[in-house]
């Protein structure tokens, strides 16, 4: 465990229940007048991006919408939305959706201001200089995106999943509305849920945590553990849903600081070659790395037992 850290996140975290209506006047105060408005067609079709152009055009910011991002995206799609962001003439990015819409988001960003192709930045502070501003919403609970200097893209060439790690990445602002996950399929929900999920766990075991971090990884873990069933199973609770954003942002706070660990490394490869949603490569994976990892720091994993809602552990 570190006692000396460094703890580096987004520096401005607006959350709550109707916040998405800030979005506009979020956007003015970092001097945006035209915005690239990133997004997927299911968040589209959610009427969710609706919400966000409206409160960026009641600010009076004008518009460019680029709305094909798709689940784990591959490289093209970065290209095809910062070219959308340089043709626009855009001087700042939102981005809302889940981790995949908010990832590209972040690159789009960055592409804007350094030269391309975007292979040069894989891999950890290769990006050399900031990009357009950002502000982001995510709507699903979570990956954690909007407090990570990470994007995560498809190399369909060569079947693997690929990282932009650069604290370039940080967004300016993230706007943090549990109203829009209130739609998020059930599917969906336990995926990315259990991605928040494991952020936490391995988070809070990783050798790289600190007494920062594992604070926000087990406050994470037991918060999550104690929404997600519900809000699988019924979305509409405004309370599970609130709590799961808390602690997917918890969660993305402590993991960006102290790293993810082997369920992460060894479910990339089955996004990368099977093209297996995120949340559920990690979820497959889970259980076998607790159980190789678990006499190594068997108090670490002890300690998670109560926070899952165990009764009882030894
Ligand atoms: N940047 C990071 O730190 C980080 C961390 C973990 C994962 N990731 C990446 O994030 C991606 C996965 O993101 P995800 O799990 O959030 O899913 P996603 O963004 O891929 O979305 C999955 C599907 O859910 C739909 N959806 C999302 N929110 C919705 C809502 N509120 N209502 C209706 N439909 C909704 C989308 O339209 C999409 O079809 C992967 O590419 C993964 O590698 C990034
Ligand atoms: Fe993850």
């Amino acid at each position: 465990m570190d006692q000396n850290w460094i703890f580096r996140t987004t520096p401005r975290i607006v959350f709550g229940c109707g916040s998405v209506g800030q979005a506009g006047t979020e956007a003015k105060a970092l001097g945006i007048s035209r915005a690239l408005l990133v997004t997927d067609p299911g968040v589209k079709a959610a009427g969710i991006s609706g919400t966000v152009e409206k409160a960026l055009l009641s600010a009076g910011i004008e518009v460019v919408v680029y709305d094909a991002v798709e689940p784990d995206p591959r490289i093209e799609v970065v290209e095809k939305c910062a070219s959308s962001a340089r043709d626009g003439k855009c001087d700042g990015v939102v981005a809302v959706g889940g981790g995949s819409a908010l990832d590209i988001g972040k690159l789009a960003a960055v592409m804007r201001t350094n030269e391309g192709p975007i292979g040069k930045y894989f891999g950890i502070d290769l990006v050399p200089s900031p990009g357009l501003p950002t502000v982001l919403l995510p709507t699903t609970s979570g990956t954690g995106s909007e407090v990570t200097p990470i994007a995560v893209l498809s190399d369909e060439g060569e079947h693997l999943k690929k990282g932009v790690v650069s604290p370039y990445l940080f967004p300016k602002v993230a706007i943090l509305d549990p109203g829009l996950t209130l739609g998020c399929p059930p599917g969906v929900t336990a995926a990315s849920g259990m991605d928040a999920l494991i952020h936490g766990i391995e988070s809070y075991t990783s050798i790289h945590a600190s007494r920062f971090t594992e604070f926000l990884a087990y406050k994470a873990v037991e918060t999550i553990a104690g929404s997600l069933r519900t809000a699988y199973a019924n979305g509409a609770d405004l309370e599970a849903r609130t709590r799961m954003m808390e602690g997917s942002l918890w969660a993305g706070m402590a993991f960006a600081n102290s790293g993810v660990a082997a369920v992460h490394a060894f479910a990339y490869p089955l996004g990368g070659e099977y093209h297996v949603p995120h949340g559920i490569a990690n979820t497959v994976m889970l259980p076998y790395v607790m159980r190789f990892n678990m006499v190594g720091s068997l108090k670490r994993y002890a300690d998670l037992g109560p926070a899952l809602g165990a009764a009882e552990c030894g």
